[in-house]
């Protein structure tokens, strides 16, 4: 297949690069572009630890293709940091015991910041069906509610 010159913005900075239209969006980050924080699990859609936000959508960015990229605004967990939102969720999970191995915590904290972008006092039900494409080993997933739902809170307080 063809190269492509994909031109994004990746963290509320333009990027331009020339890469395989159908190379994964998750090598594209962690190998093009060295943003380790997002994890790849499974590789197959279904742990959540890849996700990222395309377009102000959590997706798993396993399954994107770069080409799916053109264009796009793309937030990781490394520029999320730098929101609001981002900030007070990462608090949250700290101070709530919700970050045990730490692996799946990148992938929890982009889907609950794309809840909380559109949704930012959810209720438990909310939380949890939110989450339900992220799996986690070790927590037990009470704490990770709890901060979601903390964060929420918090964050209507500023
Ligand atoms: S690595 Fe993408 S969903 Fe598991
Ligand atoms: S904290 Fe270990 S997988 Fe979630």
């Amino acid at each position: 297949m063809k190269n492509m010159l994909l031109r994004f913005t990746l963290n509320g900075k333009p990027m331009e690069g020339t890469t395989q239209p159908n190379k994964r969006m998750l090598d594209v980050l962690r190998g093009d572009l060295s943003l380790t924080g997002t994890k790849e699990g499974c590789a197959v859609g279904e742990c959540g630890a890849c996700t990222v936000i395309l377009n102000g959508e959590p997706v798993a960015s396993c399954l994107v293709a770069a080409g799916q990229m053109q264009g796009a605004e793309v937030l990781t967990i490394e520029g999320m940091s730098e929101t609001l939102i981002g900030s007070v969720l990462q608090d949250c999970f700290v101070e709530g015991d919700a970050v045990q191995c730490g692996f799946c915590t990148p992938g929890f904290i982009m889907t609950a910041y794309a809840l909380l972008l559109k949704n930012p006092h959810p209720t438990r039900e909310e939380i949890r069906e939110a989450v339900a494409g992220n799996i986690c080993r070790c927590t037990g997933y009470i704490p990770i509610v709890n901060a979601i739902e903390q964060a929420g809170i918090r964050i209507l307080e500023e």
